[in-house]
């Protein structure tokens, strides 16, 4: 299967109603908090992907007791017999939100020892506000080549300052507060949808959580937690890449247990490229009616609630056929324009500078043979597929199938012409489109 490809056709506008899965980045964090209370805690609306597949692994390695369903998408996890603390280089590579397991497992073990999750194409992906604010709160780190022990007698309540609002750093030193006696307070925390989501599972275990202006966390530790049941939010990533998906072949979608309070900023970038938005009642559901002559926009990512990085690359590949010049510029992670080499190739006018991407609106997009290099690039070469004349073939689908759960199953029931192929049916004149790269 790892030859396998995404096939991607032009397809007609996309048109109809579709539910997004749960959230990539809210279950993984949460399925490491299930370490903190001993019991049967149970997950719902959870996403059938690569990703939770390797979450899962992980608990049972420290010996978890863990079950998924995938027809009602509910995880069961039995955390009462958990007893190691060591997790297996080889599962820390294959997935670095494995590195959320470290403030769990200080809090209930006093140690943890994994290996330095490696970077990733997007960056160097570095773990040092970790590590820094966990010795601020008494562990000791000890390295050895790639192997990372941190060690504490006892964690002490202090108050922890983050550099930058890293949200993996705000949710491991929150999942070690929760159990460590006294205040522990988190200035310039990261306040993404996702790390209120793990807020809101932690205050349903009994944790005592508050967030305090500006952008501070503030936890009183208590002494346990209980098993609790939880539903994770939906996906806003997933919901705004069917939006674009929407947005690009000039349809009208609507996505709807999409959370609109949860991505102001990027609705606004659609708006201002003269989509309508509608929004349900409550701010549940978005609805994109897609205007025929799309008008370029410029952002810049940053932390939440900015223009989300990982709907950057997803963007991009709609602004490709907006008219006007665009500029993106990526300030969150230091190499996320990856996917510009594959949209050029498919015909897009862009030029980079260092993180900044100026793209120029071209009449059309054409199929070409792409290379997805990240989760969120994969995304970004399906939405391009879709509006290119001819046929594109992705490779590096494990990106795609890590991040999302069946999401060219939504596609295909809104109009999108994307499936699986074998590399022996990638047929010759599949591959007459490809235009000359620039
Ligand atoms: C989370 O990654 C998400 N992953 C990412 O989604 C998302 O892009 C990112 O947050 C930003 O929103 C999960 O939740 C599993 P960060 P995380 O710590 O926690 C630097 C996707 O496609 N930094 O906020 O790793 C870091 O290098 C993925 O779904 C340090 O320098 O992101 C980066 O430049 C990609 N030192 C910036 O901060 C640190 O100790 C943001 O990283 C930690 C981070």
């Amino acid at each position: 299967m790892s030859d396998t490809m995404l096939r991607i056709e032009r397809s007609g506008a996309l048109t109809g109603s579709v539910e997004v899965a749960g959230a990539k980045n809210a279950v993984l964090v949460i399925i490491a908090s299930l370490l903190l209370p001993r019991g049967k805690s149970v997950l719902t609306n959870v996403p059938c992907s690569d990703d939770v597949g390797q979450m899962m692994q992980l608990l049972t390695a420290l010996g978890a007791e863990v079950s998924f369903d995938k027809e009602t998408h509910t995880l069961t996890a039995d955390t009462s017999m958990v007893c190691r603390s060591a997790v297996s280089a080889e599962l820390m590579k294959k997935m670095r939100a494995s590195v959320l397991v470290m403030g769990p497992l200080l809090a209930l073990m006093r140690k943890a020892e994994i290996a330095l999750p490696g970077g990733c194409v997007i960056g160097s992906r570095p773990i040092d506000l970790h590590l820094k604010n966990f010795k601020k709160m008494g562990a000791v780190i000890t390295m050895d080549g790639e192997s990372l022990t941190a060690s504490a007698e006892n964690l002490h309540a202090t108050t922890l300052v983050l550099d930058y609002p890293s949200v993996g750093a705000t949710e491991n030193i929150l999942m070690a507060a929760v159990l460590t006696p006294g205040t522990t307070r988190l200035v310039n925390a990261a306040l993404e949808p996702e790390v209120m989501d793990l807020v809101c599972i932690l205050k349903k275990m009994g944790a005592s959580i508050t967030i305090e202006a500006p952008a501070t966390i503030r936890v009183e530790g208590v002494t346990e937690l209980q098993a609790v049941h939880h539903e994770i939010m939906p996906d806003r990533l997933e919901a705004g890449s069917l939006l674009l998906a929407a947005a690009i072949t000039g349809g009208d979608v609507h996505v709807v247990n999409a959370h609109a309070y949860d991505m102001d900023v990027f609705l606004l970038k659609l708006e201002e490229m003269g989509h309508t938005i509608i929004v349900g009642e409550g701010g549940r559901g978005i609805r994109l009616l897609a205007t025929q002559n799309p008008k370029a926009v410029s952002f810049k990512t940053s932390p939440y609630p900015g223009f989300p990085t990982d709907l950057q690359a997803p963007t991009m590949a709609a602004l490709c056929l907006a008219e006007g010049v665009s500029v993106v510029e990526e300030l969150v992670f230091e190499n996320r324009l990856v996917h510009v080499r594959e949209l050029q190739k498919m015909g897009a006018q862009i030029s980079v500078d260092g993180n900044k991407a100026t793209i120029t609106g071209v009449d059309a997009l054409f199929g070409a043979n792409v290379i997805a290099s990240d989760i969120r690039a994969s995304c970004a070469l399906v939405i391009a597929g879709m509006v290119a004349k001819g046929v594109t073939h992705m490779s590096g689908i494990h990106h795609w199938k890590r991040g999302y759960d069946a999401l060219e199953v939504k596609l295909r029931a809104l109009g999108g012409h994307v499936e699986y192929v074998e590399p022996s049916c990638v047929l010759p004149q599949d591959l007459t489109t490809i235009q000359p790269v620039k």
